[in-house]
Order: C-alpha cells, then sequence, then structure tokens
C-alpha cells in the first residue's frame, strides 16, 4: 500500500511517500480503507520529539531510540471505509463509513490500517462517522472534538455562564468554542490575531488576541478559564475566576501540575488537570451533534498525502485554523 514512511526524528524531510505491507486484521480488528487523515500539532511534536519531560523520554523509548522503529508510519486521526473484518468481530462489517484516533498505534498516514473494534485507552476508538461532511472534514473531528467533549462535560456549564479558552483557534480550541456555545455560555475566544475572525464565525461571543491583551489583566472576571495549550499563566488565570469558578487546564505544563497542586484545597475554585477519555460512546455523540448541525470541524488546509511534508510545514508556521488535513484516497 502507499504510505508516507516516518524516516527520521527532526525536520518534515523525513517523511516520504513509499510503499509499506497492507496490514491484516486480527481477529477483533477491521481493515480500514483510509480516505482522509488530520496534520495535528501533536503529530508535527511527535514527529521532532518536542514533548514536554518526561514524555518526550518515554515515548522515544517507545518508537525507537535513534530514529523510528517501532512506529513507522505517523498520524492518529483518520475518516475511511471499511474494507475487511477479523472473524470475531460483531459492530462493523465491510462498507461502514467510520472515524477515529489511533492513539499511540499511530499510522493513519497510509492507505490502509487495522484498529480493534474494542477501544483500548492510549491504542485507539472508532465508531460511525458523521453522514452530513467529507471524510476531509471527519478526519478533523476525533482527537480535538473528542478532548474538548470530554473536558467540557466534566465541568457542567451552566446557561449564561461566562467561560474563556486559551487556543480557541486549534483543534481542542474550535470544538470547544462550539460545544461551550451549546451549552448555553457567553464565550471568549483567545488566540493569536489572524484567528479571531473565524472564532467569531464559529460562535465566540468575545475574543483576544493574546499578542496585544492580557486576558488575566483585563479586569475580568469568568466562571470558566479552559487551557487547551499549557500557555496560560496559573495565578492570574485564579485571579480572573469568579468565587467557585473552576479553571480547567488540559495540556498542564509541569510548573501548572506543581502550582495547582500547591494551590489544591486552598480556595473555593475548583482545578481540574487534563484527563484523556476516548470513547466509542463521544464518538457518536460528536456526530450527533455534527449531524444536528450543532458542531462543524473547521477546515483551514487539505492536502494530497503525496504533500504530507508541506502539511506539516505548514502546521508548524502556527498559521492554522483549526485543523489541516490530507487526502489520502
Ligand atoms: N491534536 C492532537 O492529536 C494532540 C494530542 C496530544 C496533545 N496535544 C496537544 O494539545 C495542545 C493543543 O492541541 P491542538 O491540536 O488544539 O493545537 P493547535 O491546533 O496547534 O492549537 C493551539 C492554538 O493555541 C494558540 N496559542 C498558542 N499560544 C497561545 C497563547 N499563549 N495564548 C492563546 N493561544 C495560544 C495557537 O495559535 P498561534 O500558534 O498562532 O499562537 C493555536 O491556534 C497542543 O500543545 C498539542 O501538542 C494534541
Amino acid at each position: 500500500m502507499k504510505a508516507v514512511i516516518w524516516t527520521k526524528y527532526g525536520s518534515p524531510d523525513g517523511l516520504q511517500l513509499g510503499e509499506a505491507e497492507t496490514p491484516t486484521p486480527k481477529a477483533d480488528e477491521v481493515l480500514i480503507k483510509v480516505h482522509a487523515a488530520a496534520v495535528s500539532r501533536a503529530d508535527t511534536e511527535i514527529r521532532r520529539l518536542k514533548l514536554l519531560f518526561p514524555f518526550g523520554v518515554l515515548i522515544r523509548f517507545y518508537l525507537g531510540v535513534i530514529k523510528p522503529t517501532r512506529i513507522k508510519i505517523l498520524g492518529s486521526e483518520f475518516s475511511g471505509e471499511i474494507v475487511a473484518v477479523g472473524r470475531d468481530v460483531t459492530q462493523y462489517r465491510a462498507g461502514d463509513q467510520v472515524y477515529g484516533y489511533t492513539g499511540l498505534g499511530m499510522g493513519t498516514y497510509a492507505e490502509f490500517i487495522c484498529l480493534s473494534e474494542k477501544p483500548a485507552a492510549l491504542l485507539g476508538v472508532m465508531s460511525k462517522r458523521p453522514t452530513n461532511i467529507t471524510h476531509e472534514e471527519a478526519a478533523a473531528v476525533p482527537f480535538g472534538g473528542l478532548e474538548a467533549l470530554h473536558s467540557l462535560d466534566r465541568i457542567n456549564i451552566q446557561r449564561g455562564q461566562k467561560v474563556l479558552i486559551v487556543g480557541a483557534g486549534g483543534s481542542i480550541g474550535t470544538y470547544s468554542v462550539q460545544l461551550a456555545k451549546h451549552y448555553g455560555a457567553e464565550v471568549t475566544g483567545v488566540d493569536s490575531g489572524g484567528k479571531l475572525e473565524m472564532l467569531r464565525s464559529i460562535g465566540a461571543d468575545h475574543v483576544i488576541d493574546y499578542t496585544r491583551e492580557d486576558y488575566t489583566k483585563n479586569g475580568q472576571k469568568y466562571d470558566v478559564i479552559m487551557d487547551t495549550i499549557g500557555g496560560s499563566p496559573f495565578a492570574g488565570s485564579i485571579r480572573s475566576l469568579n468565587e467557585n469558578g473552576t479553571y480547567l487546564n488540559v495540556n498542564p505544563k509541569m510548573t501548572h501540575r506543581l502550582q495547582m497542586g500547591l494551590a489544591k484545597g486552598r480556595s473555593s475554585k475548583k482545578l481540574l488537570s487534563w484527563e484523556g477519555d476516548y470513547t466509542t460512546k463521544n464518538l457518536l455523540k460528536l456526530k450527533e451533534l455534527i449531524e444536528a448541525g450543532t458542531i462543524k470541524p473547521v477546515i483551514d488546509r487539505v492536502y494530497p498525502l503525496e504533500q504530507i511534508a508541506e502539511a506539516h510545514r505548514y502546521v508548524e508556521t502556527d498559521q492554522k485554523k483549526g485543523n489541516v488535513v490530507v487526502k489520502v484516497q
């Protein structure tokens, strides 16, 4: 099969279009013909092994110390069609249109992948895909959509609450803005200037360009501050919360973890850290919300698979609005 082979850590030039063996599904797996795959911020960070300590070290041991040997194909989000099923598979059959997240198994920059029908924490989850959007759009839903949905469901947002989202213009951010609006919140999106118009177009009531304004110093108070990137100043964010407000950090840096640990139990404010929960149930909930027109994926650019290195370079310009996708078929 056609696949992008990951030959070395570092520059996007290490991603080379080539041939790989088409995988064979095990008893509990399905074989999926991939139509489109997302090119996420995380893909570029994993490619460079530019990850927070200790994850960078652990991932290097998992992938291969000198170069990627255990996993040779990057990419962890896909939309496609099932073409064969293992003998024990009960929930899917050939012809089903599915989307999902392969987690640490990666492999979606390729014509075919195998995935178990049973979700496994970090090794993948899938479901039938939304019927009213294209494969390119559907491929951009699983990671950002699942993170946003699970994170906001932990807060139980009440109608009229003021919610501020840091990194609102990214993959997790664009789903978070739309979901918070759906739950009735008054939403402020914080990101760089080039993304603010898009944020208004998906429903943000207020926008802040973080390169020009510090939301912790504008005198506003919020009920929820959700940080999707680990870029929020902790003390200032806590001061900007109403009494009983919630600070939710989906990508806490080590310093955030320490600050949250030290502050826990010493104030009326709720402090929540990342808690991954990738479930079929939530993928189906996202499917329903998309089919109802409540949320939609924001797609910035679609590249052919052959231009995967360019797609990675574009994501690394920091101009990406929402999501970037590669078309595989
Ligand atoms: N997508 C995945 O599969 C995945 C998996 C695991 C972990 N993560 C991590 O989760 C984080 C968010 O993921 P994502 O896919 O949503 O990333 P993303 O699409 O790159 O979005 C991040 C957004 O945050 C903005 N930003 C950067 N610094 C900011 C600041 N100080 N204040 C406000 N906004 C700021 C960026 O804009 P500018 O660049 O223009 O500043 C960008 O629009 C990333 O760190 C990623 O590594 C992602």
